[in-house]
């Protein structure tokens, strides 16, 4: 049977570091409310005005492709999970592809909010396992500061910027995404929602003014939701496989909120120390999320590894994914300029 398995990862995270401390010269916030409540202490944020999404993108592909030592030219397509594309059109995948120099790719921007990357893996898998493609690229991006309101508090301490990816390539024994199971229910659309922009409420002094060009929350009727959502859906995929907690080496979640994630994990029956957590760090990157948990824990990963990917988000859109991880992180030759981003 030929899976989709992933054989590289790559990201790209900001240099500038924005704090609580800093949260709470900006909005009426202390640190101690949003470390209890959230869990974090800093995100990253691209201040450039002059780089968008694909800017990050990009980087994170680059960083892949030197990882995996192949060259742009080798890819066949590029999936660009994200909310906040460049621009409407052309797609990000676009300018990612022109960016790197893919020269045989093709590919499309895909819209599912912060389950975007789970539902990215899940159709380039497709293009995988069918025998179509041999190499495909699936980038969770997203500039969130780009779509943030700085004047409210109870969104602006939530989200940061950042883009990471992995590669797809096909595998014989064994390994690979091997279940997912994926939902939407439009039906909470207005609970999380960037209202302004769009076919319905084109941008106008009016929507400016409204603040329609910014992300709308609803945190608790989201929160409620979540819980429920992300452990059950995580559950179901554990059932169906017949995994135990046990058996699951790494929960890898959606970084929206540390206790959406204890308690999913609480329901799998698996340890803090088996749940891969960077919100702390980062913040809700959104479409990023679970490539950048996936990137951080890889030398940690062994082929044979049981991973459950879950994730969600506005929509609503949730889901989660089995995946047997491939090969051994430990031996992956990290770029010099990553060494030295880390050390530094
Ligand atoms: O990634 C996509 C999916 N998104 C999510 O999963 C996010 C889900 N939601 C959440 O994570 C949480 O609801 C939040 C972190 C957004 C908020 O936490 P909460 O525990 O649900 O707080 P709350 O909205 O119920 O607000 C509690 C209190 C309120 O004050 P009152 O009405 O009790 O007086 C808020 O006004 O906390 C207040 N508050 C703040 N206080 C200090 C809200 N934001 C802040 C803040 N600093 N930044």
């Amino acid at each position: 049977m030929r899976h989709a398995a992933i054989t590289a990862v790559g990201h790209f995270l900001p240099d500038e570091r924005l704090t609580n401390a800093d949260l709470e010269r900006m909005v009426d916030t202390n640190d101690e409310w949003i470390r209890t409540r959230t869990g974090i202490r800093e995100r990253r944020i691209l201040r450039d005005d002059d780089k968008g999404t694909s800017y990050m993108a990009a980087r994170a592909a680059q960083d892949l492709l030197e990882r995996r030592g192949i060259t742009a030219d080798e890819i066949d397509v590029i999936i660009v999970a994200t909310v906040t594309p460049d621009m409407f059109f052309p797609a990000t995948a676009c300018l990612v592809q022109n960016a790197i120099g893919a020269s045989n790719a093709w590919g499309f921007d895909l819209s599912a909010a912060c389950s975007g990357f789970l539902f990215g893996l899940t159709t380039g898998a497709r293009f995988v396992e069918s025998g179509q493609h041999e190499k495909v690229l699936v980038i969770g991006a997203d500039k969130m500061s780009a779509i943030t309101d700085y004047t409210d508090r109870s969104t602006c301490i939530l989200f940061g910027d950042a883009a990471a990816a992995v590669l797809l390539e096909p595998e014989e024994s064994g390994c690979g995404l091997l279940d997912a199971a994926l939902h939407i229910d439009g039906d909470g659309w207005e609970a999380l929602c960037m209202r302004g922009g769009g076919s319905l409420n084109p941008p106008t002094y009016e929507t400016i003014d409204k603040r329609m060009h910014f992300l709308h929350q609803e945190g608790r009727a989201v929160f409620r939701v979540a819980v429920q959502g992300m452990a059950d859906i995580s559950a179901e995929i554990m059932e169906r496989n017949g995994l135990t907690g046990d058996d699951v080496r790494y929960l890898v979640p959606h970084q929206a909120n540390q206790r959406i994630i204890d308690a999913t994990a609480r329901r799998m029956g698996i340890s803090s120390d088996k749940v891969m957590l960077n919100i702390d760090r980062y913040g809700n990157t959104t479409a990023a999320t679970i490539p950048l948990c996936l990137h951080d824990w890889e030398p940690e990963l062994r082929r044979g590894d049981n991973l459950v990917l879950a994730a969600f988000g506005g929509g609503f859109t949730w889901g989660a994914a089995y995946v047997k991880w491939a090969y051994d992180g430990s031996d992956v030759a990290v770029p010099q300029e990553a060494v030295a981003e880390a050390e530094g």
